[in-house]
């Protein structure tokens, strides 16, 4: 039995996958959010499922007892204050460097949070997250739950931002784990996708027995239909360019007995 699914042309700017960055900014919408952490940091919004993905990733390595939420959804005015007092204070090198440009920003989406060891004085732009203890213990875990340090040391050139320590972005499994696993930004990964055209090839991946298959759909002009087993459980979210990247979780086989992700083709 098949089902059909319409998207429209603006689910192309919407899900877990968008990437927005310096070329490919983010279409304002009212997202669901919700509050992750402690009650006194709860005026720290991102996404509901990211945000329970957040808590249930912290409350397993006891994380909110070291480590404060410094800074969730932005507005698009807040971003453009807090991209006009970086510039005032600290001059455009560093701001460029930090600060995403209004509208451009992960932050606007609610998919990105800026995570800081706790102290006394957390600096707001960029807090201090280091790779040691409890700090490390959630960047350990952070992919099984669907969060990529978003911008790593040496991929500067890629990103289009420094090396930011503190920020994690919500993509949503399996592809936070793939994306650990390949060393891959969020750009690499979103052209690396393209190499599997939907209906065509999938990048195929096993965890815990069971086969996962991503790919990559273009958008047609208005409405984009496609056929789905409904019996096989999905996920599509839109890559914010172009296109889908859609998610198929196949049945369980009886074979693999490891946890881990195995990739069976490439
Ligand atoms: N600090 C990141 C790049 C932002 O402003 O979105
Ligand atoms: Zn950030």
């Amino acid at each position: 039995m098949n089902g059909t699914i319409a998207l429209r042309a603006e689910n192309i700017y919407r899900g877990s996958l968008i990437l927005v960055n310096r070329e490919y900014g983010y279409r304002e919408r009212k997202e669901d959010l919700a509050a992750p952490g402690r009650e006194e940091t709860a005026q720290t919004l991102m996404q509901r499922r990211a945000a329970l993905l957040l808590d249930s990733l912290m409350e397993v390595i006891g994380g909110w007892r070291e480590i404060v939420p410094v800074s969730g959804w932005r507005s698009y005015r807040e971003q453009k204050a807090i991209w006009e007092e970086s510039l005032a204070e600290s001059g455009r090198e560093f701001t460029e460097k930090y600060v995403a440009l209004p509208g451009h920003s992960e932050h606007q989406t609610g998919l990105a949070i800026d995570l800081g060891k706790r102290r006394e004085e957390i600096d707001f732009i960029r807090p201090d997250f280091p790779y040691t203890g409890i700090c490390q213990s959630f960047r350990k875990k952070a992919a099984e739950y669907g969060f990529i340090e978003r911008y790593p040391a040496g991929k500067e050139q890629i990103t289009g931002i420094g090396h930011e320590p503190w920020h994690f972005r919500y993509v949503g499994i399996p592809h936070a784990r793939i994306m650990q696993e390949k060393e891959m930004t969020l750009e690499e990964y979103i052209s690396f996708i393209r190499q599997f055209p939907y209906g065509e090839a999938a990048y195929r991946i096993r965890e815990r027995g069971r086969e996962i298959e991503v790919s990559y759909l273009k958008a047609q002009e208005e409405c984009t239909r496609l056929e789905m087993d409904p019996q096989v459980p999905y996920a599509v979210s839109g890559n914010n360019v172009d296109g889908f990247i859609i998610t198929q979780w196949r049945r369980k086989s009886g074979c693999a007995q490891s946890a881990r992700y195995v990739e069976v083709s490439s």
